[in-house]
């Protein structure tokens, strides 16, 4: 807290009171799942996926019905205690995935840094272009971004293409996840493992076959 104006300061990247204040919040997103379960998100988790609490706690994949999923909608499910984001994005976005006028603006666009599968480290950073699954958890101090995946009053700027933006601190993310240039947040979010099981089907906590990937491997959660 500011002595002077009273505001909120954030802690300094890779201070103690940040590495603090991310535990903290880490440990209140693992415990909240019975709460968002139960709460304003919960239809995803009843329609989708209705796994037992000794399943979630286990960390065990999660399978999820996307012909439930309309394009443009996004739905957050808990994997072992972090929201994973799947989104079913539309022609139109994964149009604006591609102009330089986007891409000029992104800290990583090739997602050079390991923050995803190798399977997912392509322009759409993920499997089948139309579905984003992505760790909803911001890479500066692990707050929850906001889906603003069209203009409206509350988008961060006048020409927003439809992206993630973290108000903690001001950092912004395209509808990949790809960070932008100059905001607080060092890195892209973080893709976990997930393969598909059928054509409308996807499993979060599982790679395609072959693959080895690892959550734990990423830069930075
Ligand atoms: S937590 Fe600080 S910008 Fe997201």
């Amino acid at each position: 807290m500011d002595a002077a104006s009273g505001a909120a300061v954030a802690p300094a990247v890779g201070s103690e009171q940040a590495r603090t204040d991310r535990r903290d919040f880490l440990r209140m997103v693992t415990g909240a799942g019975a709460a968002i379960g139960a709460g304003a998100i919960a239809w995803p988790f009843i329609d989708y996926m209705n796994p037992s609490e000794d399943v979630i706690a286990a960390g065990a994949a999660i399978d999820v019905d996307l012909s439930k999923v309309e394009p443009g909608q996004q739905i957050t499910i808990l994997w072992r205690g972090r929201p994973i984001l799947v989104v079913n994005r539309t022609k139109a976005a994964l149009e604006t995935l591609q102009e330089p006028g986007l891409v000029g603006r992104l800290a990583d666009p090739a997602s050079t840094v390991h923050q995803q599968p190798p399977y997912a480290q392509n322009w759409h950073r993920s499997i089948k272009p139309e579905f984003a699954v992505l760790v909803g958890i911001c890479t500066h101090l692990g707050c929850l971004p906001k889906y603003l995946p069209t203009p409206d009053p509350t988008t961060p700027e006048a020409n927003w293409p439809g992206g993630y933006f973290c108000p903690c601190h001001g950092s912004k993310y395209d509808l990949a996840g790809r960070v932008y240039k100059s905001v607080p947040a060092p890195y892209n979010l973080p893709v976990p493992p997930y393969r598909f099981s059928g054509d409308q089907k996807l499993r979060i906590g599982e790679n395609p076959p072959g693959a080895t990937f690892d959550l734990a491997s990423v830069v930075q959660m």
